[in-house]
């Protein structure tokens, strides 16, 4: 495993960083990641190159063992480049040029930033096509935004317009500008989106447009870097669930992917929820490429910037690595290094702090990366596999941005709910999207796919029909990728195979969290296993066709309609859930239903709070066993024999406590 730190030497005197490299080896470091905001200082005039510094932290780091990854330094511009060519600074929604103090405020399209880009992305991989240390590259920083409003990025959507609707008449008649009178009778007419009140399908477009800038700024560099250095990993650093980029595109170009995983933004009570939210990042990280991944970046102590957070309890860090390893990282770094004392993250901790004393982070991290080094030899070359899948789609969350459709929908969300159900079942859980393959899945739950294309619902039919279940819920089959609603009976396209026609939807009102029974104030619930389950947000009037009804709805109008269903297809089933339920008991109770006779791989029966996920090597298996909670809990082992706990050495039988916080990976 690489197991390391993201490094800032040029932060300190050069008299620190063979103490740092010290003690980095110390702790079994075996990497860092450089550079990547240090254009200012490798360029410190235009064409004037100073990598001496870099050169040396490289050679006190690599005397010590540790191998490099460097960063593309264009997350962070000069203040010469900004002052010398204000063209690449990138220009907000209301007209205006970002002014200069931040980072990441770069147009995407700018020739001349690309120009400059790719300028020094190859000085770099020229300067270091030879140096052993280094390893691979990182693609700039994060990219996301800006969504950049400048004349070149105005001109390079006419293009996109024009190579993807060919003529003025087909982009007229398939956006319907004929509404409020827009249709277009020049190319050069077509605004950028404001925010106000535009057209669906163009601010939909927009958001393709805004990700493929990026993508094509990245693989600018790619292609640099590959033509230079192609014995060289290239990666970047994602962001989990960041919604600005299509990371399946971004991730095409790219070796492996890597992510940034901050997990304690929050109080310590909501450590119990965002544990999911950080094993739906590692999921959908590793399912971008379907291969293991880094964390190039995750929490060493309290983050922040102007307020810090709370700190890492003891145990966290090391339980938290843990998990990167059990959804599938191969690579783990701690951001960052050292505390920094200069600039905007004088609070964003590091295993360090400010007075660069070796404490109890730096303890912790050490111990991880020993121990992972330990397992490293068994576990490498393992994979996850996983037989369920949630539908990941950008242009479904994107056209929910757009319209949210009904207060407080957030895709992500409503996707946490199915993923959080299904990581108490203890199945490892992959993200998918309809252009890649579903062979090997049992289960595919769809949350709201939105907008729908036909081929698509051809390739479910047939996973239905060869005995895969599916799930959807409301909003399925709404739109076509025009942004465009159907005019088919919704669920549009996936009518028959869910074997139900909506016949109207409504908004509820009512808020996020209920109480747990029904209380005045809730209008609307169901009954599942005599359960009573409030119903928010929203209700599809559900009328089973072919589909058997599972649930309805228990008051007033919606009495007579359906909430859940089910479809017998084929050899397979389709569930249909037409509302949104406001407590996390109701997915687990549904899923339980959908997964009973399922001969899915579980070995474990884990209670509230213990994550159990698994990595495999032919016939080996490595079982994660997490216990988040504060006090100890006991894990049934589903199946009979021996298993050796390969951190601690022990061997367990029919069950394994855990201690408060402890982890076990078993081995079988
Ligand atoms: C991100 C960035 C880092 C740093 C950290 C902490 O993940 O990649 O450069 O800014 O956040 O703020
Ligand atoms: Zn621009």
């Amino acid at each position: 495993m690489h197991i390391g730190v993201d490094y800032y030497p040029e932060h300190w005197g050069k008299e620190r960083w063979e103490i740092d490299a010290q003690m980095m080896k110390k702790a079994g470091f075996n990497v860092v990641r450089l550079a990547e905001f240090a254009w200012a200082k490798m360029e410190p005039s235009e064409g004037k190159y100073e990598l001496d510094w870099l050169d040396e932290a490289i050679k006190i780091l690599s005397g010590y063992g540790i191998k490099v990854i460097l960063g593309t330094p264009t997350g962070s511009r000069p203040p010469w480049l900004a002052r010398k060519y204000p063209e690449t600074t990138a220009v907000d929604i209301t007209g205006h040029r970002i002014s200069y103090g931040g980072r990441k405020d770069n147009c995407p399209t700018s020739k001349t930033y690309r120009r400059l880009s790719s300028r020094i992305t190859e000085v770099l991989a020229e300067h270091y096509a030879g140096e052993k240390a280094v390893i691979g590259w990182q693609t700039d920083n994060e990219f996301a935004c800006p969504v950049c409003y400048c004349g070149d990025c105005e001109a390079a959507w006419h293009n996109h317009l024009k190579s993807k609707y060919r003529t003025l008449n087909e982009l007229n008649r398939r956006w319907g500008t004929v509404f409020w009178g827009h249709i277009y009778s020049d190319w050069e007419e077509i605004p950028l989106p404001r925010k106000g009140q535009d057209n669906p399908s163009l601010s939909l477009e927009h958001r393709r447009f805004h990700s493929l800038q990026v993508v094509s700024f990245q693989r600018e560099q790619v292609e640099i870097l590959r033509r230079i250095t192609p014995d060289r990993f290239i990666t970047h650093n994602f962001m989990g669930f960041s919604p600005w980029v299509d990371y399946y595109d971004l991730a095409g170009d790219l070796d492996f992917v890597s992510w940034d995983c901050y997990y304690n933004y929050s109080s310590w009570s909501e450590r119990l929820n965002n544990y999911s939210l950080q094993a739906a990042g590692h999921d959908l990280m590793r399912s971008l490429k379907k291969r293991n991944f880094w964390i190039m970046e995750t929490s060493a102590g309290p983050v922040g910037n102007r307020m810090f957070s709370r700190n890492l309890r003891p145990g966290e860090l090391r339980r938290m690595g843990y998990q990167t390893v059990a959804h599938g990282a191969d690579g783990l770094l701690w951001f960052r290094w050292r505390t920094s004392l200069y600039g905007f993250e004088q609070y964003w901790h590091g295993l360090l702090g400010h007075d660069g004393v070796p404490g109890r982070r730096y303890r912790e991290a050490s111990l991880t990366s020993d121990e992972l080094q330990k397992l490293s030899g068994e576990i490498e070359g393992s994979r996850v596999k996983s037989e369920v899948a949630i539908f990941y789609s950008y242009d479904d969350r994107w056209a929910f941005e757009i319209q949210p459709n009904f207060e407080k929908f957030d895709y992500v969300s409503h996707l946490l709910c199915y993923y959080k159900a299904l990581q108490k079942e203890g199945v490892n859980v992959d993200f998918t999207h309809l252009n890649s393959s579903l062979d090997g899945y049992r289960l595919l739950i769809l949350p709201a796919p939105y907008i729908v294309r036909e081929e698509a619902v051809q390739k479910l039919k047939e996973f239905v029909n060869k005995g895969g279940i599916l799930l959807l819920t409301f909003r399925s089959g709404v739109k076509n990728e025009d942004n465009i609603p159907t005019e088919k009976t919704l669920p549009g396209l996936f009518r028959d195979l869910a074997g139900v026609r909506v016949e109207e939807y409504e908004a509820l009102e009512g808020s996020w969290k209920v109480s747990y029974s029904v209380t005045p104030g809730v209008s609307y619930s169901v009954e599942l296993d005599g359960k009573i389950f409030p119903c928010c947000y929203t209700a599809d009037w559900v009328v089973p066709e072919n589909a058997k009804v599972i649930c309805r709805y228990r008051e007033k109008h919606l009495k007579d309609y359906a909430a859940v269903t089910v479809n017998h297809l084929g050899a397979g089933r389709v569930y249909y859930v037409g509302t949104y339920f406001s407590i996390d008991e109701a997915y687990s109770l549904l899923l339980k239903k959908i997964l009973k006779g399922v001969p899915l791989k579980r070995y474990f029966s884990a209670p509230y709070g213990v994550e159990v996920y698994m990595r495999e090597k032919g016939s080996k298996h490595y079982a994660f066993i997490l216990n988040h909670n504060e006090k100890k809990a006991e894990v049934k082992i589903n199946n009979s024999g021996f298993y050796m706990d390969i951190i601690s050495g022990n061997t367990v039988k029919n069950k394994i406590t855990l201690p408060a916080g402890e982890v076990a990976v078993l081995k079988f």
